[in-house]
């Protein structure tokens, strides 16, 4: 019996300790002259029936003032062994690799991503549009009401706003705004705030092409809360529908391929008089009427003879100067290509490589 009154097997803390240390001393050299895999090395040196599991055993002879002290050892000295188990066999695989090692095999390729599909549909509609002088443009994401709305013929509680389902920005200050134009903002739910925005430079004609984020309270199959617009506005002397026509007719056969074509369909804009909706030939059935498009035209956008309010707001003379502008989703504009197949826009924001990587 010790002092604590507890039976004595014949082994002191201090001699458990000092069996421990030599334990592991010799299990690093075996180790390290072996060539057995992991999982056996740590069998042998620490599962059941090694030498450091029948020493862990004896700490329950071991004084109790003592244990916590061994404890804390047996644990040390089982971390060290393992880690010792680790590294050794890892330097093994690596030096094995290295003589096995085949310089004439071909590497193994990185996987490599690509641009995003929206992106690749508007760097293709940037490039159609710059080779017949338009040039790209960008404007506020985040912009006051009176771009988005005001300045496009829509004052104030006009019902035509409703359409556009615009998220509103609180304003980061208090009081309003000396300039009675800027005082809401919104988060810009078309990129036709870029059309007074481009006047209000001055420079004639305007050939621009705005391209930006749009942002609405809308989400279904073919609608995103955030999604692109491209914006055509071209303003000179003595511009016409035809001139409209012309460009459409451009646009879509570059991007759609030559046997494509498009009608115009009156409709009712605030900032565009006449208006219309701009239809494309349907990719699959060319026209002919199918399943997806019914009577063979596919909806692109909207369009329409710039209002003489809106050229008024941007300081242009109504008397010199007239033009057109049109807006179409990028999106959609990328769906209609013969082949993509996507019938639910909300797959191209689902961020999931496998459809990603068709593109
Ligand atoms: C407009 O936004 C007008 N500003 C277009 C315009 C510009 C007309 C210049 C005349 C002159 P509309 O609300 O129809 O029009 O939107 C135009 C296109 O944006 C739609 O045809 C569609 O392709 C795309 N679009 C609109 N809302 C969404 C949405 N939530 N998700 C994805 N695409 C959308």
């Amino acid at each position: 019996m010790n002092k604590n009154g507890e039976e004595n097997h014949g082994i002191s803390a201090d001699q458990l300790v000092g069996l421990l240390i030599e334990m592991e001393q010799a299990a690093r050299e075996e180790i390290k002259a072996s060539s057995q895999p992991k999982d056996l090395l740590r069998i042998e040196y620490l599962g059941s029936k090694s030498e450091f599991a029948r020493l862990s055993h004896e700490i329950q002879h071991v004084p109790k003032t003592d244990k916590a002290r061994v404890g804390i050892l047996i644990n040390q000295v089982k971390q060290s062994i393992e880690g010792f188990i680790e590294n050794t066999a890892n330097r093994r695989l690596t030096v094995d690799n290295l003589q096995r090692f085949d310089i004439t095999l071909p590497g193994i390729q990185p996987p490599q991503g690509h641009l995003h599909i929206v992106t690749q549909a508007i760097m293709e509609i940037t490039r159609i549009f710059e080779r017949i002088g338009f040039t790209r443009v960008r404007y506020p994401e985040v912009d006051w009401d009176y771009y988005a709305f005001e300045a496009l013929n829509m004052p104030a509680d006009h019902p035509a706003r409703d359409e556009w389902e615009t998220f509103l920005v609180t304003p980061p200050w208090k009081g309003t705004n000396k300039d009675k134009r800027f005082t809401s903002i919104v988060l810009t739910p078309h990129t036709s705030n870029g059309q007074v925005r481009e006047m209000e430079k001055g420079t004639m004609p305007i050939r621009m092409i705005n391209i930006a984020k749009c942002y609405r309270r809308q989400s279904d199959v073919s609608h995103t809360e955030m999604f692109h617009q491209f914006e055509g506005l071209y303003v000179d002397k003595n511009v016409s529908i035809a001139h409209l026509k012309g460009v459409i007719e451009y646009f879509v056969r570059s991007f759609y391929g030559p046997k494509r074509t498009i009608r115009l369909r009156p409709f009712h804009f605030q900032f565009t008089e006449p208006s219309f909706e701009i239809d494309v030939t349907c990719g699959i059935c060319l026209g002919r009427g199918c399943r997806l498009c019914k009577e063979g035209w596919l909806e692109l956008g909207g369009a329409g003879m710039v209002h003489p309010n809106v050229l008024k707001a941007g300081n242009i003379n109504t008397r010199e100067f007239n033009g057109f502008a049109f807006g179409w989703g990028v999106e959609r504009t990328f769906m209609m290509k013969s082949g993509t197949k996507i019938d639910d826009v909300r797959c191209i924001y689902g961020n999931d490589v496998r459809f990603l990587q068709q593109f």
